[in-house]
């Protein structure tokens, strides 16, 4: 394919995390053309996706369009399909997974329409060539195709990310539901964090927020630590241009912090996983991890960030069992977070009332399918009045 002719890019991410893929998008200055609750519309070539799925913390995918037109009956449909020039995207001897969403009455499920693209690029090819790429479930080797047909227009994408941006690789063991590390990265960023100051993280379980943290503030992207984008198996793909690019990113690399980033948990087996993490991360040298109790957190005197997931309790009477664990996260934050921006990420509504501070600021996310608050809590220093 030609890596330079530019497209829309279709870039998804999970419910509510739109807006912050929205203000990394445009700080890497591609052009915002439509926001969404799960993706982001974008333009480039596929050049820029490389760059993309190397540099992006929030996003699941980079779609690049390949066809949008107005579809409606499976007739246009295989019309539309065996239109396109397969052979600009992989060869014969290739391999080819499809996925695909209809709204469109006649699919009853995807399966049928991801049988039914593979269907009539098979037929294209064969009618070409003679012969056919194989095709079935992802794998390492596959070109992606997603299909979309909704509301009569069908768009199809090839799909430049393959396994979803989430997977950066680095986690090892997880523990107590770890959260995704695309949450993750979009919680550092709603809390306002640019590496000036410190960042606390008690009940780090393994590791997940420290460890963006410090990829943040170390300006290392996370991309960078997995070579495996289906992109690169696409007709043009060159390896050479992407070292250069992988070279590129690595450079921008800060040696240290200037701040410390201090993970803490009651657990011995969560430091040891989130220790094992940051080190396949490549920044254990920057976080200092240590197994305590959360009321017994040391902090530096002055400002910084203080963010803590407690556990919220799923199951029946789990719940209750937390009150006295979120009454004492309130005391903790009086007691020792005087001057810090303190924050609580749950999804117990009920819980996060017995932390009894009124929150000046509540970010509403999703982790996986429960809806979850982000509170926000600002521990002015003794004498400090609070601004009106
Ligand atoms: C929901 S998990 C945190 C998951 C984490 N965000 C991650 O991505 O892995 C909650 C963590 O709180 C820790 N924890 C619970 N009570 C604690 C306490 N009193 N002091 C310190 N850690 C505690 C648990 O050991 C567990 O690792």
């Amino acid at each position: 394919m030609d890596f330079s002719k530019t497209s829309s890019l279709h870039v998804t991410c999970a419910l509510g995390l739109a807006g912050f893929l929205e203000a990394e998008l445009s700080a890497l200055n591609f052009p915002v053309i439509r926001v969404s609750g799960n993706h982001v519309i974008t333009q480039g070539n596929l050049t820029d996706c490389l760059k993309l799925n190397m540099s992006l913390r929030t996003a699941y995918r980079v779609n690049y369009e390949l066809i949008s037109a107005p579809c409606s009956t499976q007739q246009e449909l295989k019309f539309l399909l065996k239109k396109f020039r397969w052979e600009e995207v992989t060869t014969v001897n290739g391999y080819m997974t499809f996925q695909s969403f209809s709204n469109h009455p006649t699919i009853k499920n995807t399966m049928f329409l991801n049988q039914f693209a593979k269907d009539a690029v098979v037929d294209y090819f064969n009618a070409q060539y003679g012969k056919r790429p194989d095709a079935g479930k992802f794998n390492d080797n596959a070109i992606s195709i997603f299909v979309h047909w909704a509301d009569n227009h069908l768009k199809v994408y090839l799909d430049t990310t393959g396994i979803p941006l989430d997977k950066r690789g680095y986690r090892f063991e997880g523990l107590y539901a770890p959260m995704q590390e695309t949450l993750a990265s979009a919680l550092i960023m709603a809390t306002g964090w640019n590496g000036s100051g410190a960042l606390y993280n008690p009940m780090c379980g393994s590791g997940t927020l420290a460890i963006e943290a410090a990829m943040m503030a170390a300006n290392m992207f996370p991309g960078l630590l997995r070579r495996n984008y289906s992109l690169m198996n696409v007709n043009g793909f060159s390896m050479a241009a992407c070292e250069q690019l992988f070279s590129e990113l690595s450079q921008l690399k800060k040696g240290d912090l200037q701040v410390p980033i201090v993970a803490t948990d009651q657990s011995a087996r969560a430091i040891a996983a989130a220790k094992e993490n940051a080190k396949r991360a490549g920044v254990d040298h920057l976080i200092d991890f240590s197994v305590c109790d959360f009321e017994n957190s040391t902090m530096k005197p002055g400002n910084g960030i203080v963010i803590l997931n407690p556990p919220y309790g799923q199951r029946l009477g789990e719940e209750q069992q937390l009150i006295p664990v979120y009454k004492s996260i309130g005391s903790f934050f009086k007691k020792n977070c005087s001057g810090k921006t303190c924050f609580v990420f749950t999804g117990s509504r009920t819980l996060s009332h017995q932390i009894g501070l009124k929150a000046s600021r509540k970010i509403s996310f999703y982790n996986g399918d429960i809806e979850c608050r982000l509170l926000r809590y600002e521990m002015y220093e003794g004498s400090k009045k609070r601004p009106n």
